[in-house]
C-alpha cells in the first residue's frame, strides 16, 4: 500500500471508529483487509481504496469491523472481577435495596465473554431469584462479534482460556468440539451493536460500566469524549472499569481512582459552589 493510500485509510478509520494506526502497522492493514478484498472482489488494495474514495458505505463499514482487535477472554484480567464482585457489587446491592434494579453496561463486549463472565458472577449471588431486575446490556463496533456473543458458542481454546472447568461444566453445554453458553446466562445479556463515538443519547443510567482494552486503541481525544460521556450517563456512585493498562487518571476530573484497585474509579464527588469559589 502507498504511502498516500496509507493516509487516506488512516483517517478513515480515525474518523470511523477512533482507532489508531501507526506507519508501521502496514503490515497489519494488508492482511486485515484481505479477506474483506476478497469479499467484496478486489484485486488490490489500490483498488479497494480507490472505492474507498468514493464514499462506498458498506465497504468503509467493512473495513472498519475488519481493523478491531477483538482478543478476549473469560474472566480476562481476573483482578478486575474480583473489584467487581468484592468492592463495586455488594455496596451497589445496600444503595439499590429498594428498586433492586442494577443497570450494568460493557462497552466493547467482543465476542461475549465479558458480559458472560458477569452474568456468571451475578448468577453466583443469585440475584434473580431474590426479585432483582439486571439489565446487562453489551455493546461493540463489530456486528460480527455481536452476532458470534449472541449465539454464544465458544471453541475449546477459546473456554480454556480463563474459565474455571467447574464453570465450564455448569454453564456450558458442548456440540462437538464447541462449547455453548446455557439459555439462562444467555437471557441474562442484550447485545447491540453500536460505536463509543456515537451518541450515548440513547442509553439508561448505568450502575457499573466496564470499558476495558478499547481505549488503549483510541487517540487522547477520542479517549477523553468516551470517559466523560460515560460520567454524563453512569450513576452517582456507579463504577467504571477500564482494563489495567488503560489509566485514565490525567484525562478527566469526573472520575477518582479507587485506591489499591487498579481500573476501578468512582464518580469524583462534584465540588460544592463555596469550594469552587475558593479553588477559583
Ligand atoms: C480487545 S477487545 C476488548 C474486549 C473486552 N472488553 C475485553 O477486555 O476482553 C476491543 C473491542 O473494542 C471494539 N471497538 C473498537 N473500537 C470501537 C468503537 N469505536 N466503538 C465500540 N467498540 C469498539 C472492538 O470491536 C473489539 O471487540
Amino acid at each position: 500500500m502507498d504511502q498516500n493510500d496509507f493516509a487516506f485509510f488512516t483517517e478513515l478509520l480515525r474518523r470511523r471508529s477512533g482507532l489508531l494506526l501507526t506507519q508501521q502497522k502496514t503490515h497489519l492493514v494488508e492482511s486485515r483487509l484481505a479477506p474483506v478484498m476478497r469479499r467484496f472482489g478486489f484485486k488490490d488494495s489500490a483498488a479497494l481504496m480507490r472505492e474507498l474514495r468514493h464514499g462506498h458505505e458498506a465497504l468503509a463499514a467493512a473495513v472498519t469491523e475488519a481493523m478491531t482487535t477483538n482478543d478476549s477472554a473469560f474472566f480476562r484480567d481476573r483482578r478486575t472481577f474480583e473489584e467487581f464482585r468484592d468492592i463495586v457489587l455488594p455496596e451497589l446491592l445496600i444503595n439499590r435495596a429498594a428498586s433492586k434494579r442494577l443497570r450494568i453496561w460493557c462497552a466493547a463486549c467482543a465476542a461475549g465473554q465479558e458480559p458472560y463472565s458477569i452474568a456468571m458472577m451475578l448468577d453466583d449471588g443469585k440475584l434473580l431469584a431474590q426479585g432483582w431486575t439486571i439489565d446487562l446490556l453489551a455493546t461493540d463496533l463489530n456486528s460480527q462479534m455481536i452476532a458470534r456473543a449472541e449465539e454464544g458458542v465458544y471453541s475449546q481454546f477459546e473456554v480454556q482460556r480463563g474459565l474455571p472447568i467447574r464453570r465450564l461444566v455448569r454453564n456450558f453445554t458442548q456440540e462437538g468440539s464447541n462449547w455453548r453458553i446455557s439459555e439462562s446466562l444467555r437471557r441474562m445479556v442484550t447485545f447491540r451493536t453500536f460505536n463509543l463515538l456515537d451518541s450515548f443519547g440513547w442509553l439508561a443510567e448505568m450502575d457499573v460500566v466496564f470499558c476495558r482494552n478499547v481505549l488503549m486503541y483510541f487517540d487522547q481525544k477520542t479517549r477523553i469524549s468516551v470517559i466523560d460521556r460515560v460520567a454524563d450517563i453512569i450513576a452517582p456512585d456507579g463504577a467504571l472499569l477500564v482494563g489495567p493498562a488503560e489509566s485514565i487518571l490525567g484525562l478527566t476530573i469526573a472520575f477518582a481512582q479507587t485506591e489499591h484497585a487498579p481500573g476501578l474509579y468512582y464518580r469524583a464527588k462534584p465540588m460544592s459552589p463555596q469550594m469552587r469559589h475558593a479553588v477559583g
